[in-house]
Protein backbone atom coordinates (compact mmCIF):
# COMPACT_ATOMS: atom_id res chain seq x y z
CA UNK A 1 0.00 0.00 0.00
CA UNK A 2 1.27 3.77 -0.90
CA UNK A 3 0.45 6.60 0.80
CA UNK A 4 -0.37 10.09 -0.93
CA UNK A 5 -0.78 13.35 0.22
CA UNK A 6 -3.19 15.40 -1.55
CA UNK A 7 -4.76 18.69 -0.82
CA UNK A 8 -7.04 18.51 -4.21
CA UNK A 9 -10.93 17.71 -3.74
CA UNK A 10 -12.86 15.61 -4.70
CA UNK A 11 -10.64 12.64 -3.61
CA UNK A 12 -10.51 10.04 -6.16
CA UNK A 13 -11.12 6.73 -3.30
CA UNK A 14 -14.11 5.09 -3.20
CA UNK A 15 -14.21 4.63 0.31
CA UNK A 16 -13.38 7.36 2.24
CA UNK A 17 -12.92 8.03 5.83
CA UNK A 18 -14.43 11.43 7.72
CA UNK A 19 -12.67 11.56 11.51
CA UNK A 20 -15.38 13.42 13.89
CA UNK A 21 -14.93 14.46 17.16
CA UNK A 22 -17.62 14.67 19.95
CA UNK A 23 -17.64 18.18 20.67
CA UNK A 24 -20.62 20.79 21.35
CA UNK A 25 -20.52 21.66 17.71
CA UNK A 26 -21.34 17.20 17.08
CA UNK A 27 -25.42 18.19 15.81
CA UNK A 28 -23.98 21.40 13.40
CA UNK A 29 -21.75 18.95 11.56
CA UNK A 30 -23.98 16.08 11.44
CA UNK A 31 -26.16 18.17 10.03
CA UNK A 32 -23.71 19.56 7.50
CA UNK A 33 -22.77 15.93 6.63
CA UNK A 34 -26.82 15.17 5.87
CA UNK A 35 -26.75 18.06 3.46
CA UNK A 36 -23.96 16.28 1.78
CA UNK A 37 -24.83 12.80 1.68
CA UNK A 38 -28.65 13.60 1.31
CA UNK A 39 -29.62 12.22 4.92
CA UNK A 40 -32.30 12.88 7.16
CA UNK A 41 -30.30 14.90 9.74
CA UNK A 42 -32.46 13.70 12.55
CA UNK A 43 -31.48 9.79 11.62
CA UNK A 44 -28.14 10.86 11.58
CA UNK A 45 -28.05 12.06 14.89
CA UNK A 46 -29.82 9.40 16.27
CA UNK A 47 -27.36 6.99 14.68
CA UNK A 48 -23.76 8.46 15.01
CA UNK A 49 -22.58 9.82 18.49
CA UNK A 50 -18.80 9.89 17.60
CA UNK A 51 -18.02 7.74 20.55
CA UNK A 52 -14.20 6.89 20.66
CA UNK A 53 -13.82 3.97 17.45
CA UNK A 54 -18.04 4.53 16.61
CA UNK A 55 -18.03 3.41 12.93
CA UNK A 56 -20.89 4.66 10.72
CA UNK A 57 -20.73 3.56 6.99
CA UNK A 58 -22.60 5.44 4.57
CA UNK A 59 -23.33 4.22 0.69
CA UNK A 60 -23.40 6.60 -2.24
CA UNK A 61 -23.92 5.95 -5.48
CA UNK A 62 -21.30 4.19 -7.78
CA UNK A 63 -20.39 2.40 -4.92
CA UNK A 64 -18.67 4.92 -3.03
CA UNK A 65 -18.70 4.52 0.59
CA UNK A 66 -18.04 6.91 3.26
CA UNK A 67 -17.26 5.88 7.31
CA UNK A 68 -17.65 8.53 9.63
CA UNK A 69 -15.11 7.53 12.58
CA UNK A 70 -15.84 8.74 15.86
CA UNK A 71 -12.99 9.72 18.11
CA UNK A 72 -14.57 10.89 21.07
CA UNK A 73 -13.81 14.03 23.49
CA UNK A 74 -10.21 14.11 23.83
CA UNK A 75 -7.88 13.99 20.89
CA UNK A 76 -4.50 12.44 22.11
CA UNK A 77 -1.82 10.68 19.83
CA UNK A 78 -2.65 7.47 20.95
CA UNK A 79 -6.37 7.74 19.97
CA UNK A 80 -6.02 8.74 16.84
CA UNK A 81 -3.63 5.73 16.78
CA UNK A 82 -6.03 3.39 18.08
CA UNK A 83 -9.52 4.53 16.13
CA UNK A 84 -7.70 4.03 13.31
CA UNK A 85 -5.79 0.67 13.82
CA UNK A 86 -8.86 -0.36 15.04
CA UNK A 87 -11.37 0.63 11.73
CA UNK A 88 -8.85 -0.95 9.03
CA UNK A 89 -8.50 -3.80 11.02
CA UNK A 90 -12.24 -4.70 11.54
CA UNK A 91 -12.74 -3.28 8.07
CA UNK A 92 -10.32 -4.30 6.25
CA UNK A 93 -12.01 -7.08 3.88
CA UNK A 94 -14.18 -4.11 3.04
CA UNK A 95 -12.03 -1.57 2.03
CA UNK A 96 -11.77 -0.74 -1.27
CA UNK A 97 -7.87 -0.29 -3.20
CA UNK A 98 -7.89 3.22 -2.57
CA UNK A 99 -9.04 4.69 0.66
CA UNK A 100 -9.50 8.51 1.33
CA UNK A 101 -8.84 10.17 4.81
CA UNK A 102 -9.96 13.58 5.57
CA UNK A 103 -7.30 14.89 7.66
CA UNK A 104 -7.99 18.25 6.78
CA UNK A 105 -8.35 20.90 9.54
CA UNK A 106 -6.71 19.33 12.04
CA UNK A 107 -3.01 19.41 13.18
CA UNK A 108 -0.15 17.94 11.10
CA UNK A 109 1.10 15.33 13.26
CA UNK A 110 -1.91 13.76 13.81
CA UNK A 111 -0.64 12.45 10.33
CA UNK A 112 1.76 10.40 11.99
CA UNK A 113 -0.86 8.96 14.28
CA UNK A 114 -3.03 8.21 11.40
CA UNK A 115 -0.74 6.18 9.78
CA UNK A 116 0.89 4.44 12.15
CA UNK A 117 -2.77 3.29 13.44
CA UNK A 118 -3.55 2.23 9.55
CA UNK A 119 -0.07 -0.07 9.13
CA UNK A 120 -0.55 -1.73 12.02
CA UNK A 121 -4.63 -2.58 11.10
CA UNK A 122 -3.05 -4.50 8.68
CA UNK A 123 -0.53 -6.22 10.75
CA UNK A 124 -1.00 -10.55 10.50
CA UNK A 125 -0.37 -12.39 13.63
CA UNK A 126 -0.53 -15.24 11.88
CA UNK A 127 3.54 -15.64 11.48
CA UNK A 128 3.52 -19.10 11.30
CA UNK A 129 0.11 -20.31 10.08
CA UNK A 130 0.13 -22.42 6.98
CA UNK A 131 -3.63 -20.99 5.73
CA UNK A 132 -2.37 -16.97 5.35
CA UNK A 133 -4.91 -14.62 5.24
CA UNK A 134 -5.14 -13.50 1.86
CA UNK A 135 -3.85 -9.71 1.57
CA UNK A 136 -6.57 -7.82 1.08
CA UNK A 137 -6.93 -5.26 -1.97
CA UNK A 138 -6.34 -2.26 0.21
CA UNK A 139 -3.11 -3.60 1.60
CA UNK A 140 -1.72 -5.21 -1.41
CA UNK A 141 0.87 -3.54 -4.13
CA UNK A 142 -2.00 -1.85 -5.58
CA UNK A 143 -3.49 -0.55 -2.47
CA UNK A 144 -3.26 3.36 -2.08
CA UNK A 145 -3.99 5.74 0.94
CA UNK A 146 -4.98 9.29 -0.03
CA UNK A 147 -4.13 12.13 2.54
CA UNK A 148 -6.50 14.72 2.23
CA UNK A 149 -4.67 17.91 4.27
CA UNK A 150 -5.12 21.90 3.34
CA UNK A 151 -2.37 24.03 1.89
CA UNK A 152 -1.44 25.13 5.44
CA UNK A 153 -0.65 21.40 6.26
CA UNK A 154 1.31 20.87 3.37
CA UNK A 155 4.65 21.88 4.40
CA UNK A 156 4.92 20.02 7.30
CA UNK A 157 2.66 16.84 6.32
CA UNK A 158 5.53 15.39 4.21
CA UNK A 159 8.39 15.16 6.99
CA UNK A 160 5.90 13.98 9.20
CA UNK A 161 4.38 11.44 6.59
CA UNK A 162 8.12 10.50 6.45
CA UNK A 163 8.94 10.23 10.00
CA UNK A 164 5.77 8.01 10.16
CA UNK A 165 6.60 5.55 7.25
CA UNK A 166 9.96 5.05 8.67
CA UNK A 167 8.97 4.45 12.62
CA UNK A 168 6.17 2.18 10.85
CA UNK A 169 7.97 -0.13 9.36
CA UNK A 170 10.74 -0.86 11.82
CA UNK A 171 7.62 -0.80 14.24
CA UNK A 172 6.13 -3.44 12.48
CA UNK A 173 9.57 -6.11 12.43
CA UNK A 174 9.93 -5.67 16.30
CA UNK A 175 5.81 -6.92 16.32
CA UNK A 176 7.54 -9.77 14.55
CA UNK A 177 10.40 -10.38 16.69
CA UNK A 178 8.26 -9.76 19.67
CA UNK A 179 5.53 -12.30 18.80
CA UNK A 180 8.31 -14.70 17.38
CA UNK A 181 8.48 -18.02 19.31
CA UNK A 182 11.65 -18.78 21.11
CA UNK A 183 12.06 -21.82 18.82
CA UNK A 184 12.57 -18.98 16.38
CA UNK A 185 13.79 -16.41 17.94
CA UNK A 186 17.58 -17.47 19.83
CA UNK A 187 20.24 -14.89 20.92
CA UNK A 188 21.99 -15.32 17.79
CA UNK A 189 18.21 -13.71 15.53
CA UNK A 190 18.87 -10.53 17.19
CA UNK A 191 22.38 -10.15 16.79
CA UNK A 192 21.77 -10.97 12.87
CA UNK A 193 18.62 -8.78 12.51
CA UNK A 194 20.83 -5.89 14.09
CA UNK A 195 23.58 -6.49 11.62
CA UNK A 196 21.59 -6.58 8.79
CA UNK A 197 19.49 -3.35 10.19
CA UNK A 198 22.79 -1.86 10.72
CA UNK A 199 24.11 -1.97 7.50
CA UNK A 200 20.94 -1.29 5.71
CA UNK A 201 20.48 2.06 8.08
CA UNK A 202 24.17 3.52 8.50
CA UNK A 203 25.27 2.53 11.73
CA UNK A 204 27.44 0.04 13.40
CA UNK A 205 26.96 -2.83 15.25
CA UNK A 206 29.56 -5.10 17.25
CA UNK A 207 28.13 -8.39 18.60
CA UNK A 208 29.96 -10.66 21.43
CA UNK A 209 29.51 -13.89 20.84
CA UNK A 210 30.44 -16.63 24.00
CA UNK A 211 33.81 -16.83 23.39
CA UNK A 212 34.45 -12.73 23.75
CA UNK A 213 31.83 -12.58 26.22
CA UNK A 214 33.82 -14.69 28.34
CA UNK A 215 37.12 -12.55 27.28
CA UNK A 216 35.14 -9.60 28.33
CA UNK A 217 34.38 -10.73 32.05
CA UNK A 218 30.74 -10.53 31.22
CA UNK A 219 30.17 -13.08 34.25
CA UNK A 220 26.59 -12.46 35.08
CA UNK A 221 25.27 -12.43 31.70
CA UNK A 222 27.35 -15.50 31.38
CA UNK A 223 25.15 -17.06 34.40
CA UNK A 224 21.90 -16.75 33.25
CA UNK A 225 23.33 -18.44 30.50
CA UNK A 226 24.57 -21.26 31.74
CA UNK A 227 21.14 -23.83 31.88
CA UNK A 228 20.55 -22.76 27.87
CA UNK A 229 21.73 -24.85 25.09
CA UNK A 230 22.13 -21.50 22.67
CA UNK A 231 25.23 -18.79 23.70
CA UNK A 232 24.63 -15.43 24.41
CA UNK A 233 25.17 -12.64 22.39
CA UNK A 234 26.17 -9.43 23.68
CA UNK A 235 25.09 -6.47 20.98
CA UNK A 236 26.52 -3.00 20.94
CA UNK A 237 24.93 -0.88 18.16
CA UNK A 238 26.16 2.46 17.88
CA UNK A 239 24.73 5.49 15.90
CA UNK A 240 26.66 8.52 14.92
CA UNK A 241 24.89 11.74 13.39
CA UNK A 242 27.19 13.21 10.27
CA UNK A 243 29.00 16.33 11.09
CA UNK A 244 28.01 16.70 14.38
CA UNK A 245 31.09 15.73 16.62
CA UNK A 246 29.29 17.68 20.22
CA UNK A 247 26.04 15.84 19.63
CA UNK A 248 24.33 14.45 22.99
CA UNK A 249 25.36 11.24 23.69
CA UNK A 250 22.28 8.72 24.80
CA UNK A 251 22.97 5.02 25.53
CA UNK A 252 19.87 2.38 25.81
CA UNK A 253 20.15 -0.57 27.49
CA UNK A 254 17.85 -3.55 26.39
CA UNK A 255 16.77 -6.72 28.25
CA UNK A 256 16.99 -9.41 25.32
CA UNK A 257 16.33 -12.36 27.24
CA UNK A 258 14.44 -14.79 24.41
CA UNK A 259 12.86 -17.14 26.90
CA UNK A 260 12.62 -17.15 30.50
CA UNK A 261 11.80 -20.16 32.22
CA UNK A 262 12.40 -18.90 35.30
CA UNK A 263 15.76 -21.06 35.52
CA UNK A 264 15.87 -23.28 38.59
CA UNK A 265 13.11 -21.26 40.38
CA UNK A 266 10.92 -22.57 37.90
CA UNK A 267 7.96 -20.55 36.76
CA UNK A 268 4.30 -22.02 36.71
CA UNK A 269 3.36 -23.55 33.73
CA UNK A 270 0.41 -21.13 33.07
CA UNK A 271 1.32 -18.29 31.02
CA UNK A 272 4.91 -19.56 30.94
CA UNK A 273 4.67 -19.11 26.99
CA UNK A 274 4.06 -15.29 27.17
CA UNK A 275 7.60 -15.19 28.57
CA UNK A 276 8.72 -15.65 24.81
CA UNK A 277 7.93 -11.74 24.85
CA UNK A 278 10.42 -11.37 27.56
CA UNK A 279 13.12 -9.03 25.34
CA UNK A 280 10.75 -6.18 25.28
CA UNK A 281 13.52 -4.34 26.20
CA UNK A 282 15.75 -5.29 23.31
CA UNK A 283 13.27 -4.75 20.56
CA UNK A 284 12.50 -1.41 21.83
CA UNK A 285 16.15 -0.30 21.56
CA UNK A 286 16.67 -2.07 18.83
CA UNK A 287 13.61 0.01 17.53
CA UNK A 288 14.68 3.15 17.72
CA UNK A 289 18.68 2.60 17.04
CA UNK A 290 17.00 1.94 13.52
CA UNK A 291 14.57 4.49 13.19
CA UNK A 292 16.88 6.88 15.13
CA UNK A 293 19.72 6.02 11.84
CA UNK A 294 16.95 6.32 8.92
CA UNK A 295 15.47 9.66 10.43
CA UNK A 296 18.95 10.42 10.72
CA UNK A 297 18.56 11.96 13.97
CA UNK A 298 21.27 14.64 15.71
CA UNK A 299 22.14 12.43 18.21
CA UNK A 300 25.23 9.84 19.04
CA UNK A 301 23.19 6.82 20.17
CA UNK A 302 24.34 3.80 21.59
CA UNK A 303 22.20 0.28 22.03
CA UNK A 304 23.27 -2.61 24.28
CA UNK A 305 21.56 -5.36 24.45
CA UNK A 306 22.66 -8.27 26.60
CA UNK A 307 20.79 -11.56 25.28
CA UNK A 308 20.17 -15.00 26.47
CA UNK A 309 17.99 -17.96 27.23
CA UNK A 310 17.02 -18.23 30.82
CA UNK A 311 16.49 -22.16 30.91
CA UNK A 312 16.77 -25.26 33.42
CA UNK A 313 19.33 -27.94 33.20
CA UNK A 314 22.38 -29.88 34.75
CA UNK A 315 24.59 -26.59 34.16
CA UNK A 316 22.18 -23.96 35.07
CA UNK A 317 22.75 -21.40 37.86
CA UNK A 318 21.13 -22.63 41.44
CA UNK A 319 19.69 -20.53 43.99
CA UNK A 320 22.17 -19.18 46.75
CA UNK A 321 25.09 -19.21 43.70
CA UNK A 322 27.61 -16.55 44.26
CA UNK A 323 28.24 -14.97 40.64
CA UNK A 324 30.90 -12.25 39.44
CA UNK A 325 30.06 -9.53 36.89
CA UNK A 326 31.47 -7.13 34.54
CA UNK A 327 32.00 -4.65 36.95
CA UNK A 328 33.51 -6.72 39.49
CA UNK A 329 30.70 -7.08 41.88
CA UNK A 330 29.35 -10.33 43.39
CA UNK A 331 26.14 -11.29 43.17
CA UNK A 332 24.27 -13.59 45.53
CA UNK A 333 21.40 -15.59 43.22
CA UNK A 334 18.57 -15.92 45.57
CA UNK A 335 15.93 -16.47 42.82
CA UNK A 336 17.33 -17.22 39.28
CA UNK A 337 13.84 -16.01 37.51
CA UNK A 338 15.26 -12.80 38.84
CA UNK A 339 17.23 -12.75 35.88
CA UNK A 340 16.77 -9.83 33.77
CA UNK A 341 18.75 -7.43 36.37
CA UNK A 342 21.22 -9.89 36.44
CA UNK A 343 22.09 -9.46 32.94
CA UNK A 344 21.16 -5.73 32.71
CA UNK A 345 23.92 -5.38 35.38
CA UNK A 346 26.70 -5.99 32.90
CA UNK A 347 24.94 -4.26 30.26
CA UNK A 348 24.81 -0.83 31.91
CA UNK A 349 28.46 -1.60 33.69
CA UNK A 350 29.66 -2.08 30.47
CA UNK A 351 27.88 1.42 28.62
CA UNK A 352 29.22 3.23 32.18
CA UNK A 353 32.97 1.80 31.88
CA UNK A 354 33.11 1.92 27.91
CA UNK A 355 31.24 4.82 26.67
CA UNK A 356 30.33 7.47 29.31
CA UNK A 357 26.79 8.53 27.92
CA UNK A 358 25.47 11.78 28.84
CA UNK A 359 22.11 9.97 29.23
CA UNK A 360 21.33 6.72 30.39
CA UNK A 361 17.96 4.52 30.08
CA UNK A 362 17.77 0.87 30.20
CA UNK A 363 14.23 -0.85 29.01
CA UNK A 364 13.21 -3.89 30.84
CA UNK A 365 10.30 -6.54 30.47
CA UNK A 366 11.58 -6.63 34.70
CA UNK A 367 9.44 -7.61 37.25
CA UNK A 368 5.65 -8.74 37.76
CA UNK A 369 5.37 -6.26 40.50
CA UNK A 370 5.32 -3.34 38.15
CA UNK A 371 1.98 -5.23 36.77
CA UNK A 372 0.99 -5.37 39.72
CA UNK A 373 1.31 -1.74 41.05
CA UNK A 374 0.16 -0.08 37.33
CA UNK A 375 -1.64 -2.63 35.62
CA UNK A 376 -1.47 -3.01 31.79
CA UNK A 377 -1.71 1.01 31.70
CA UNK A 378 1.68 2.20 32.09
CA UNK A 379 5.26 1.17 32.56
CA UNK A 380 7.35 2.29 35.58
CA UNK A 381 9.87 5.12 35.79
CA UNK A 382 12.53 4.83 38.01
CA UNK A 383 14.97 8.17 37.60
CA UNK A 384 17.64 10.03 39.67
CA UNK A 385 16.94 13.04 37.53
CA UNK A 386 14.25 15.20 37.76
CA UNK A 387 15.04 16.87 34.18
CA UNK A 388 15.12 13.61 32.39
CA UNK A 389 12.32 12.36 34.14
CA UNK A 390 9.88 15.27 32.89
CA UNK A 391 11.22 15.25 29.33
CA UNK A 392 10.54 10.99 29.35
CA UNK A 393 7.34 11.91 31.40
CA UNK A 394 6.34 14.95 28.58
CA UNK A 395 6.78 12.12 25.43
CA UNK A 396 5.27 9.57 27.73
CA UNK A 397 1.83 12.07 27.46
CA UNK A 398 2.99 13.23 23.79
CA UNK A 399 2.80 9.58 22.28
CA UNK A 400 0.27 7.69 24.73
CA UNK A 401 2.88 5.46 25.77
CA UNK A 402 2.65 5.98 29.42
CA UNK A 403 5.01 6.09 32.02
CA UNK A 404 4.71 6.46 35.64
CA UNK A 405 6.92 7.61 38.47
CA UNK A 406 8.35 5.19 41.21
CA UNK A 407 10.80 6.13 44.03
CA UNK A 408 14.40 5.31 44.19
CA UNK A 409 15.02 5.99 47.81
CA UNK A 410 17.76 4.35 49.70
CA UNK A 411 15.34 2.64 52.48
CA UNK A 412 14.78 -0.10 49.84
CA UNK A 413 18.72 -0.79 49.86
CA UNK A 414 18.11 -3.36 52.37
CA UNK A 415 16.45 -5.48 50.22
CA UNK A 416 19.36 -6.38 47.96
CA UNK A 417 21.80 -6.58 51.04
CA UNK A 418 23.40 -10.20 50.75
CA UNK A 419 25.87 -11.92 53.46
CA UNK A 420 27.82 -13.62 51.36
CA UNK A 421 28.29 -11.18 48.28
CA UNK A 422 28.02 -7.74 47.62
CA UNK A 423 24.56 -7.76 46.77
CA UNK A 424 21.19 -10.12 46.33
CA UNK A 425 19.48 -10.31 43.58
CA UNK A 426 15.96 -10.80 45.65
CA UNK A 427 14.57 -9.57 48.63
CA UNK A 428 12.86 -12.90 49.33
CA UNK A 429 9.77 -11.04 50.08
CA UNK A 430 6.47 -10.07 47.83
CA UNK A 431 6.81 -6.48 48.50
CA UNK A 432 8.12 -3.28 46.47
CA UNK A 433 9.67 -5.79 43.83
CA UNK A 434 10.22 -3.18 40.80
CA UNK A 435 11.24 -1.05 43.10
CA UNK A 436 13.96 -3.47 44.74
CA UNK A 437 14.60 -4.35 40.99
CA UNK A 438 15.54 -0.60 40.48
CA UNK A 439 18.06 -0.34 43.25
CA UNK A 440 20.39 -3.30 42.33
CA UNK A 441 20.08 -1.91 38.38
CA UNK A 442 21.05 1.67 40.05
CA UNK A 443 24.38 -0.29 41.31
CA UNK A 444 25.42 -0.98 38.05
CA UNK A 445 25.29 2.74 36.91
CA UNK A 446 28.00 3.48 38.79
CA UNK A 447 26.15 6.37 40.01
CA UNK A 448 24.94 8.05 36.52
CA UNK A 449 23.78 11.66 36.75
CA UNK A 450 21.33 11.15 34.45
CA UNK A 451 20.12 7.51 34.78
CA UNK A 452 16.19 6.20 33.93
CA UNK A 453 14.86 2.39 34.31
CA UNK A 454 11.90 1.88 32.62
CA UNK A 455 10.08 -1.31 33.81
CA UNK A 456 7.75 -1.83 30.84
CA UNK A 457 6.76 -5.48 31.83
CA UNK A 458 3.23 -4.51 31.82
CA UNK A 459 3.61 -2.82 28.65
CA UNK A 460 5.69 -4.74 26.02
CA UNK A 461 2.58 -7.80 25.53
CA UNK A 462 -0.97 -6.98 26.44
CA UNK A 463 -4.22 -8.07 25.57
CA UNK A 464 -6.22 -7.05 22.87
CA UNK A 465 -9.03 -6.98 20.35
CA UNK A 466 -6.28 -8.46 17.67
CA UNK A 467 -5.85 -11.73 19.23
CA UNK A 468 -6.27 -13.94 21.28
CA UNK A 469 -3.64 -14.02 22.85
CA UNK A 470 -1.36 -11.29 24.37
CA UNK A 471 0.45 -9.90 21.94
CA UNK A 472 3.16 -7.55 21.34
CA UNK A 473 2.70 -4.00 21.36
CA UNK A 474 6.26 -2.33 20.43
CA UNK A 475 5.78 0.01 23.50
CA UNK A 476 9.04 2.12 24.05
CA UNK A 477 10.06 3.46 20.24
CA UNK A 478 7.62 6.13 19.81
CA UNK A 479 8.24 6.99 23.15
CA UNK A 480 12.13 7.33 22.61
CA UNK A 481 12.28 8.66 19.37
CA UNK A 482 10.04 11.56 20.92
CA UNK A 483 12.58 11.71 23.70
CA UNK A 484 15.68 11.89 21.45
CA UNK A 485 13.63 14.78 18.96
CA UNK A 486 12.70 16.93 21.32
CA UNK A 487 14.66 15.44 24.75
N1 LIG B 1 10.43 -11.61 32.90
C1 LIG B 1 9.97 -11.59 34.25
C2 LIG B 1 9.02 -10.43 34.55
C3 LIG B 1 7.71 -10.41 33.82
C4 LIG B 1 6.58 -10.92 34.43
C5 LIG B 1 7.62 -9.85 32.57
C6 LIG B 1 5.37 -10.89 33.76
C7 LIG B 1 6.40 -9.82 31.91
C8 LIG B 1 5.28 -10.33 32.50
C9 LIG B 1 11.15 -11.50 35.22
O1 LIG B 1 12.32 -12.08 34.77
C10 LIG B 1 10.76 -12.20 36.46
O2 LIG B 1 10.59 -13.39 36.40
N2 LIG B 1 10.62 -11.46 37.53
C11 LIG B 1 10.26 -12.02 38.79
C12 LIG B 1 11.27 -11.54 39.81
C13 LIG B 1 11.13 -12.19 41.14
C14 LIG B 1 11.52 -13.64 41.09
C15 LIG B 1 12.03 -11.45 42.10
C16 LIG B 1 8.86 -11.51 39.14
O3 LIG B 1 8.59 -10.33 38.91
O4 LIG B 1 8.07 -12.31 39.60
MN1 LIG C 1 12.45 -14.12 35.27
ZN1 LIG D 1 12.56 -12.26 32.74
Amino acid sequence: MQIQLTTTQPLSADTLILPIQQTDDLPEVLNALADRFNLTPAALQHDFKADFREILPLYQSEGRKTYLLGLGKELTAMIWLRAFRDLFFRQKDRLTPTVGVDLSGFDADVIESVVLGIRWGGYDLKLHSTAKPKTTEFYSEEGVLEIYITDQQQGIAEEVLHRAEAIAATHRQMLDLMNSPSNYKIPQVLADWAIASGQQHGYSVTVFDKAEIERQGLLALLSVNKGSEHPPVFIIAEYKPDNLPDAKKVGLVGKGVTFDTGGISIKPSTGMHLMKSDMGGAAAVLGTMEVAAKLRLPVHLIGIIPATENMVDGHATKPGDVIGSYLGKTIEVIDTDAEGRIILADGLGYMVRNFQPDVLIDLATLTGSVIGTLGYHAAGLFSNNDDLTSQLLKSATQTGERLWPLPLWDVYKEDIQSDVADLKNFSGKPLAGAISAAKFLEVFTESHPAWAHLDIAGMAFTDTEFGTQKNATGFGIRLLIDFLRNG
